[in-house]
C-alpha cells in the first residue's frame, strides 16, 4: 500500500510540475519529506502530541498535496492555509490534536464533517478502518475525492453535503471529528454517535475571538463533556430551520 501510495504521490508531483505556475513543486520529494519531518519534530511532538501512531500518520500523508499551488511553499508551517472559496486547511497542530483526542483504532468507523481539502480524512484514514466525510462546497468536496483517491486512499468516501444532518446510512460512528463551528453541537451528530463514542468539535460563534474546542463521549447516560483549546474555525453553515 505504501510503495503504491509513493508512486501516486510522484505521478501528482510529476503531472502538476508540468503545469503553469508549478515553481513551488520542482523541489525533491525528499525536501517536501524533510519539510514535513521538521513538522512533526517542532511543531507536534515538542507540543503535546504524544501518540505514535498520530505522529507516524502526519509524517505519512503529504500535506503539500492538499494545499493549493500558491500556497505550496507554505504547507508545513505553524498555520491554517487557504484553500479557497474562502475555507482553509486547519494548522497541523490542531489537526494532529484533534486526531489525538479521538484515540482512533483500526476498525474505527468515523464521520468527519467539513471536508476541506481532504488532509484531515487522509490522517484519519491512515488510523481508522473506514471515514465518511462530507463537504457543503461541491468544488472543494470534488478537488478532495481527487487528490484522495490520487494518493490511493480507498478508505475514504466524500460526500457533497449539509453535515448538520451527518450521514445516516453510515450510522452509528465510533468516532466524529467536526472541523468547522457551529452555535452548538449538531442533535443528528449525537444520534449518529456510538454509546461510548468519542466526537472531537469546535464550538461557538465565528463572531467571537474564539471558540472553545470539545472533546465529547456519549455513554448510556448522555454527554460527557471535555473543554480543551481555544480554536478558531470557520463556521459551520447551512444550519437547518427549526
Ligand atoms: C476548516 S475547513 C476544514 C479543513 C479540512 N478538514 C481539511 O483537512 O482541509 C472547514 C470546512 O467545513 C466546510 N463546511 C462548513 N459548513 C459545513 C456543513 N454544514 N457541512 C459540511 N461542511 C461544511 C467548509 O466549506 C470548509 O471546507
Amino acid at each position: 500500500m505504501e510503495s503504491c501510495r509513493t508512486l501516486a504521490l510522484a505521478l501528482v508531483l510529476a503531472c502538476a510540475a508540468c503545469g503553469p505556475g508549478a515553481a513551488g513543486l520542482q523541489r525533491e520529494p525528499a525536501t517536501w519529506d524533510a519539510d514535513r519531518r521538521r513538522m512533526v519534530d517542532e511543531q507536534l511532538r515538542a507540543r503535546d502530541i504524544t501518540s505514535p501512531r498520530v505522529l507516524d500518520a502526519m509524517l505519512r500523508v503529504p500535506r503539500h498535496l492538499f494545499v493549493p499551488e500558491a500556497e505550496r511553499a507554505r504547507s508545513y508551517i505553524d498555520d491554517p492555509l487557504p484553500i479557497g472559496l474562502d475555507q482553509t486547511i486547519s494548522q497541523p497542530y490542531i489537526v494532529a490534536f484533534m486526531t489525538q483526542a479521538l484515540e482512533l483504532e483500526a476498525g474505527h468507523r468515523v464521520l468527519e464533517i467539513g471536508t476541506g481539502s481532504g488532509y484531515q480524512a487522509a490522517v484519519l484514514a491512515e488510523l481508522a478502518g473506514q471515514v465518511y466525510t462530507i463537504e457543503i462546497l461541491a468544488a472543494l468536496a470534488e478537488r478532495a475525492r481527487t487528490t484522495l483517491a490520487a494518493l490511493g486512499y480507498r478508505n475514504v468516501d466524500v460526500r457533497t453535503g449539509n453535515g448538520y444532518l451527518g450521514w445516516p446510512e453510515h450510522a452509528p460512528y465510533d468516532r466524529i471529528m467536526v472541523t468547522a463551528a457551529p452555535d452548538d453541537v449538531p442533535a443528528a451528530l449525537v444520534a449518529q454517535l456510538k454509546d461510548g463514542g468519542l466526537m472531537a468539535i469546535p464550538v461557538g460563534s465565528a463572531s467571537g475571538p474564539f471558540q472553545e474546542l470539545r472533546i465529547l463521549r456519549k455513554n448510556p447516560k448522555g454527554m460527557e463533556t471535555l473543554s480543551t483549546l481555544p480554536v478558531r474555525f470557520v463556521p459551520m453553515t447551512g444550519k437547518p430551520r427549526k
